[in-house]
């Protein structure tokens, strides 16, 4: 038995967010392979290394903090969004950090730890935990690019002489994630820790829409080919269309918008923007993309717009280990008896990749207020440290 110390564990999650503090808030500006993130990842190894653990990135950008093996990997990504929060990504691996020392404080080695690179798909999606799990490979990940056309393999070369080669995943018995749930149902419910069944499925497409660049006052509206009305068209007509597929979880969103040039003078003659949708289902994540690629076509022909998509990105739905869950519930119903659920995720995580590696389990703590993916992201410092041992105690109970 070991027993993690709360206070450390927060000490060290409030330092990690020092790396990319937004100012607002408690809010972090950290995305993959920025200074910040890199600077971020060189305090980690350090932290690993105090601990005893031997730090390890990847060719990817994974840094691993390695105990003596085999044994069970813990962690989450410490890159963040754009506009992030404070917790999504970095409590899984600070929790991770803390579990792992305080095992090796008690003598019990073979724990790693893990934050996996880009799991927020500023390139791709999660793409760290892709390509180390394999679902992809470099040559396929380091063309891809962000928003402003920074490609995955010119970012990666701001990791220097860092990297080395690929950990291989066998030697790890399983992965286990503990993340913020990021979604509203435990702050409502008054529960304090979620045991996740299974992650949804996503896709992404960026599309581009091509018009006529032209004078926005000598331009007769009949003749425009207008590259954002299309846009609008397709927004409005996709929202009733896809409500018609939908289920009572499925969700999609057009969250990045580039018109060109972007000016008031001029009607648009580009509209690049993502398309993404999440559900459970693999099947109608398929009806949802034939019902996008539809659409688009038959909006962009109508008024004479060139449409192109580009790669689809994505990941299917996975459950999670009945084993690997059956400890988190255990120890969710040993700690927090009574306030507990399982939940599925309708969030992405590493572990959906790892799901295909080896065994992998999840369990989340409560957002306030259900937000994530905003400067507002918080949780009670109380439910922080519950869900820590949580952990603990999960992986306390079991041997490799
Ligand atoms: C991951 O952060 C996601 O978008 O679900
Ligand atoms: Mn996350
Ligand atoms: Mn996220």
């Amino acid at each position: 038995m070991f027993t993690p110390d709360p206070d450390r564990f927060l000490a060290d999650l409030h330092h990690l967010r020092s790396f990319g503090a937004s100012g607002v808030g408690k809010g972090v500006v950290r995305p993959a392979f920025s200074p910040e993130d890199i600077a971020a990842r060189d305090w980690l190894a350090t932290r690993m290394e105090e601990a005893g653990l031997t730090p390890h990135v990847d060719p990817a950008g994974n840094l691993f903090g390695l105990g003596d093996g085999p044994g069970l990997l813990l962690g989450s990504h410490s890159d963040t969004q754009p506009e992030g929060g404070w917790l999504d990504g970095a409590l899984g691996v600070i929790a991770a950090l803390e579990v792992v020392r305080a095992a090796r404080e008690a003598g019990r080695t073979d724990l790693s730890v893990v934050s996996f690179q880009d799991e927020e798909g500023r390139f791709g999606v999660t793409t760290g935990s892709a390509l180390w799990s394999g679902a992809i490979t470099l040559d396929q990940a380091d063309p891809l690019t962000d928003r402003d056309g920074l490609s995955f393999g010119a970012a990666r070369t701001a990791l220097g002489d860092r990297p080395g080669d690929w950990i291989d995943p066998a030697r790890f018995t399983g992965f286990l994630e503990m993340h913020i749930e990021q979604g509203p149902v435990l702050d409502r419910s008054g529960d304090r820790i979620a045991v996740v069944t299974d992650i949804v499925g996503i896709r992404d497409m960026r599309i581009t829409l091509s018009g006529e660049q032209n004078h926005a006052g000598t331009t007769p509206m009949a003749l425009r080919r207008d590259a954002f009305q299309g846009l609008a068209e397709i927004a409005t007509r996709l929202d009733t269309r896809l409500a018609g597929i939908a289920g009572a979880a499925t969700v999609w969103t057009i969250g990045h918008v580039a018109l060109h040039p972007n000016t008031s003078s001029i009607v648009p003659g580009k509209a690049v923007f993502s398309m993404q949708w999440r559900d459970g289902d693999t099947d109608r994540l398929d009806a949802m993309e034939r019902a996008i690629r539809e659409t688009v076509t038959e909006i962009a022909a109508a008024r004479d717009l060139g449409a192109a998509f580009g790669p689809m990105r994505g990941i299917d739905p996975v459950a999670m280990d009945p084993g690997l869950r059956a400890g988190l519930e255990a120890a969710a119903a040993t700690l927090s008896p009574g306030a507990w659920r399982k939940l599925p995720s309708g969030a992405l995580h590493d572990a959906a990749n790892l799901a295909a590696r080896m065994p992998a389990a999840m369990l989340f703590v409560p957002s306030i207020g259900g937000i994530s993916h905003a400067f507002a992201e918080d949780t009670d410092e109380a439910d922080l440290t519950l869900g820590l041992k949580v952990l603990a105690h999960a992986v306390a109970q079991r041997n490799g």
